[in-house]
């Protein structure tokens, strides 16, 4: 029988417990996960792709089927050529679906319209409640203002939040 692979795609920055839960769930679902992050130019990340990547890879290292590497270009590609026909995404809240409805069917057409008129379908998973409200982007700037960020992200992550807001100008990257 063929592996069922999915990737989670995401900027990760950083992998947050939010994230941890969606993965959890998406194992249930699939064979095998890798967990993907983007090397998107149009966001100013505060984690390098190699330093995201490395604490995807310490965080999941409990974890069987389960990858961390970083993908350029188009998500469909990369999922197509990792043989992938479905993407995870964690959906939080009314206000993540706008987005979320767009790149779901823009990366379905993208897929069918392939060389190979591949199938690559997105699903959705719901994080437990106690995350809803969690992203990267407010434990940056709970951490950035001096917040506990414990029940966030793994301990490791939040040293290296306080270790990279050390240096002054990394509060412009927000
Ligand atoms: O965690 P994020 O920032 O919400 O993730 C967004 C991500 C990385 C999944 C999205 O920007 C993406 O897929 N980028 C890769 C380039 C691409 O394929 N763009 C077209 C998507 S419709």
């Amino acid at each position: 029988m063929n592996e069922k692979i999915a990737i989670y795609p995401g900027s990760f920055d950083p992998l947050t417990n939010g994230h941890l839960d969606i993965l959890a769930r998406a194992l249930k679902i699939f064979d095998k996960i890798i967990v993907a992050v983007a090397a998107t130019e149009l966001k100013k990340p505060l984690f390098s792709i190699a330093e995201r990547v490395k604490m995807i890879k310490t965080a999941t290292l409990n974890l069987k089927n389960v990858e961390a590497e970083s993908f350029s270009g188009l998500l469909v590609d990369y999922a197509l050529q990792k043989k992938a026909n479905a993407l995870i995404r964690g959906l939080r809240a009314v206000s993540d679906f706008e987005y979320e409805f767009q790149m779901a069917l823009m990366n379905r057409h993208l897929a069918k319209h392939s060389k190979n008129q591949n199938h690559v379908e997105t699903v959705y998973l719901m994080p437990d409640e106690k995350y809803t409200y969690l992203s990267s982007t407010l434990v940056k700037e709970v951490v950035r203002l001096g917040g506990d960020a414990k029940n966030f992200v793994p301990k490791f992550i939040e040293l290296a939040l306080i270790k990279k807001f050390k240096s002054s100008h990394a509060k412009i990257h927000l």
